[in-house]
Order: structure tokens, then sequence, then C-alpha cells
């Protein structure tokens, strides 16, 4: 079902992006690798089987964007699938966060994802039908202490998946949400340089294999959502039903960064 699907992953010059891009190499379809580091995404490519074509593009950029998006759907006529995977986070305290900090993460995590979703519609309604598959976060569930910014965008990006998902449904356009736990990935040493968080939840990290494997499971599937791993799933459950009580029993277990 994979076998020559067009997928446009954008971050893709490492972590899950590029797992994800050498996985569905291997599964038969045609990775699409974006990001805004031309000499990386080549070295990533290079790695992977068919060696996929790479593109700059900054997901920051709306210009960027709907030029690559416009590019990639000329060059191979679809595109089957969008992986919104690019993003970052910084995990500090809310009274030493610059506001700056607030506009830029929102900028890429959300209004990123938002840019390349409206470029990418207009084709997928076309063609008939498509998939968007956003990288959240468990972040987009629960907020901890010192994620007041990156949770943040990670809930504006499942809000906006919640919506389009029933509005594009008619379109054959399926939406789906990833939302995984601490992944062991370059974007530790952004969220928290000291690696304090890294060490106190180095015991429940995923592999960007792990993350990779189950993106692509929602791809063939065309999963509305997962949560991942299954402990925090459970969790994030429990959560959403006793939020009180949760924060009671397991604020301090839950704020770690
Ligand atoms: P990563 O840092 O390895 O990869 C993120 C990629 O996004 C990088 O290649 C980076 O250059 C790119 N990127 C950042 N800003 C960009 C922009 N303006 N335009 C284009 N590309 C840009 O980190 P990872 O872990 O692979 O992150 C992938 C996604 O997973 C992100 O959306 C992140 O928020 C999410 N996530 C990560 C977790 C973790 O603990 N690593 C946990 C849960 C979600």
């Amino acid at each position: 079902m994979l076998r020559g699907k067009i997928v446009l992953i954008t971050g893709g010059a490492g972590g899950v992006g590029a797992e994800t891009a050498k996985l569905l190499a291997e599964q038969g379809a045609v990775p699409i690798l974006t990001g805004r580091n031309r000499a990386k995404l080549e070295q990533v490519a290079a790695a992977i089987p068919g060696n996929p074509a790479c593109f700059e593009m900054d997901v920051t950029d709306n210009d960027a964007v709907r030029n690559v998006i416009e590019q990639v759907a000329e060059r191979y006529g679809r595109i089957d699938v969008l992986l919104n995977n690019a993003g970052y986070g910084v995990f500090e305290w809310f009274a030493d966060a610059p506001i700056e900090r607030f506009e830029t993460m929102m900028d890429t995590n959300y209004m990123g994802l938002v840019r390349c979703t409206k470029a990418v519609l207009p084709i997928m309604r076309e063609q008939g039908g498509g998939q968007i598959v956003n990288v959240a976060s468990m972040a987009g569930k629960l907020s901890t202490a010192k994620a007041s910014g990156y949770a943040a965008t990670k809930h504006a990006v499942l809000g906006f998946t919640n919506a389009i998902r029933a509005e594009l449904a008619p379109f054959h356009i399926a939406v789906s949400a990833v939302n995984p736990g601490p992944i062991d990935t370059p974007f530790l040493k952004t969220a928290d340089p000291e690696g304090a968080y890294a060490e106190r939840v180095r015991g429940f990290m995923l592999s960007p294999e792990t993350v990779a494997a189950a993106i692509v499971k929602v791809i063939r599937k065309r999963t509305p959502e997962v949560d991942l791993p299954l402990k925090a799933a459970i969790g994030i459950r429990l959560y959403c039903l006793f939020p009180r009580f949760a924060d009671r029993v397991a604020g301090r277990f839950l704020n770690r960064k």
C-alpha cells in the first residue's frame, strides 16, 4: 500500500524525519526530504535507498513553502502524504523565557504546519485525496513545568489537526496526529542543553526508529491519532479523566524538565 506513495517530509535533515524517510523508502514509498540545510539533507538522502530528492524549505517562509510544494507536485505529479514533522522546543521557566521565544516557537511548530497544509491542500483536493500527518507530542495533551511555550505550540497543533480532520474527511484526505513522549534525537540538545531532562527520562526515552515505525503505521492504516509509548498513552487518558487528582499524585513524576 505504501509502494510508490509520494511523501513530503518537513524537517527531514535528522531525527524522526530522517528515520521515517529511511523506513518509507525501504517499504517502497518515495520520500521527499525538505529542510533548512541542503548539505545535511543530502547527507541523510545519501544513506537512504533510492537517494531521495531534497529541497531547501524553511517552514517559517511562506513563499518557500508554496514554491517547494508546487515544485514537488509538478515533478512527481502528486503528493500523497504530507508529514509535518519540523519542530523544536526550549524548556525553560515562563518567568525567564523571552517573549520572542513564544513567537518563534509558534511560528515553526504551529504556523509552519499550517503553511504546509495550506499549500498542499489544493493539490490533494485536485488529485482526489491524500493524507496529512502531524507530529505533535505528549506535550500537546499534557502540559508540564518549563514547557509553557512548547506545550502551547503542540496543543495548537492538536486543536488544528482535529478541526481539519473533520473538514477534510469529505475530500478523502485523512488527517493524523502522532504524539510521542521523549525521543532520543538532537531535539533534546536544544530543549535542554544541560541534559538534566534527558537524564531524568532516560528510562522511558523512545528511539527515533520506534517513532518512525509508528508514523509509517499511521500512514499505512490512516489512523487518526496515536500516543506513544503505551504507558504514556494510558497515563494521558487517566490524566484527561482526572486532571486535578493526577496533578496531586503524579505532579512530581511529570514535572521533570
Ligand atoms: P530533531 O531536532 O532531530 O529534528 C527536527 C528537525 O526539524 C530538524 O532537522 C530541524 O532542523 C527541523 N526544523 C526546525 N525548524 C525548522 C524550520 N523552521 N523549517 C524547517 N525545518 C525545521 O528533533 P526530532 O525529535 O526528530 O523532532 C521531530 C518532531 O518531533 C518535532 O516536531 C518535535 O517537536 C517532535 N517531538 C520531539 C520529541 C523529542 O523528545 N525529541 C518528543 C515529542 C515530539
